[in-house]
């Protein structure tokens, strides 16, 4: 039996799902990857990112679009050792190791130790040149929670990155995928080795294009909500439907985290005779918000921000004075804690 999924990517056998490849503009990310590019994907936490890499990753491999060898790598966990670059590197070629062997190909898993001893904070770079210099196909590298890593770190993997990027394919990745919520280039990363702060557009100048993933549409969440009524018989009332649509302007994961409260965690719900109503909705709404969820709570938190703050006040007060610079909107926008039109007081301000 299939469900609503809440936590993390989805898989279409055990989750109700929107095809993750109909989210993207696949026929743009095949071009890019086709062109040699490296490019960025990015969305607000739990939009469907890292499912979309995985389903493409997965596609990518099946060679039904050409010969590649596509691995997936999250590089979240490099966040705990922040700006110690060498065991940064370490964490990250131990994974991207992990990753390739499950995949099959074992040449990273007993070649980056040896390439780690001898290249230290630059081992990243040399262990893609090397694998891709062994691997007939050409590589795509997707990363995923690349914002994760702060400043030395981040700089040393972008750099890294850029700096062989001529020598793709042959030696080094054909394409490159960076994932994470903002845009390299908005990226201000503070260097503490250099003691200053440097623009992410500048350290990965060979971004090619910016990918922005976006919320469901009304005709998606119907979609998704029906694969729920085909496979339990159980109806929501065109006012139910309209009322999920309405409260969650498609966010992907308030949309599964609604439906999982009201069919699957709430008594009266799983009785499949009865049909899910509006009020049910709203219910399941407070419920979301008064149980603290961990993605509300996480948003929530970013309140504590001032320069989340200086757009987020005058908009629920109501206040016509506004301090917040386009910067801080941008910021905001990209956290997905407002809707990516203007707000309603800078209307007609600032373009969007
Ligand atoms: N294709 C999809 N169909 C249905 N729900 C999805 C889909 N992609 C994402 N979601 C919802 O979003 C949540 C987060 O997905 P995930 O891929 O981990 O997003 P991200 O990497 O952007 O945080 C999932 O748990 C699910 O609720
Ligand atoms: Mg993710």
């Amino acid at each position: 039996m299939r469900k609503f999924n809440t936590e993390g990517p989805v898989v279409a056998r055990d989750h109700y799902c929107i095809p993750p490849l109909e989210r993207l503009n696949l026929p743009s990310v095949l071009e890019l990857i086709g062109d040699k590019r490296y490019f960025v994907l990015h969305a607000p936490r739990q939009t469907g990112k890292t499912s979309a890499l995985l389903a493409l990753r997965d596609l990518l491999n099946s060679g039904a679009e050409g010969d590649f060898r596509c691995v997936y790598v999250n590089v979240e966990t490099a966040q705990a050792v922040r700006e110690d670059v060498r065991r940064a590197m370490r964490v990250i070629l131990g994974e991207l190791a992990s990753r390739a062997r499950s995949a099959g190909d074992e040449f990273l898993y007993d070649a980056w130790p040896d390439i780690l001893a001898t290249f230290g904070d630059g081992a990243l770079a040399e262990a893609l040149t090397r694998w891709c210099e062994h691997t007939a196909a050409p590589i795509v590298l997707l990363i995923d929670e690349i914002d994760t890593l702060i400043g030395d770190t981040l700089i040393a993997v972008l750099r890294q990155l850029r700096a062989r990027h001529d020598r793709r394919p042959e030696s080094f990745p054909q394409s490159v995928v960076l994932c994470g919520v903002r845009d390299v280039r908005d990226y201000r990363i503070r260097s503490s080795a250099e003691n200053t702060a440097i623009a992410g557009g500048s350290a990965f100048n060979v971004r090619a294009e910016s990918l922005r993933l976006g919320d469901f549409t009304e005709p998606e969440v119907r979609a998704l909500l029906e694969q729920h009524t085909r496979e339990t018989g159980q109806p929501f009332t065109p006012e139910a439907l309209e009322t999920v649509w309405r409260q969650t302007l498609g966010q992907p994961w308030l949309v599964n985290a609604l439906c999982r409260r009201i069919c699957f965690d709430d008594a009266r719900g799983r009785d499949r005779s009865r049909a899910i109503r509006a009020d049910d909705v709203y219910q399941a709404q407070e419920h979301l918000i008064l149980s603290r969820q961990v993605h509300l709570d996480q948003l929530a938190d970013k309140l504590q921000e001032d320069r989340v703050r200086r757009v987020v006040e005058p908009l629920l007060s109501g206040a016509s004075e506004d301090e917040s610079s386009t910067r801080d909107l941008e910021y905001v926008r990209d956290l997905g804690l407002i809707a990516r039109g203007d707000p309603p007081h800078l209307r007609g301000d600032r373009a969007a």
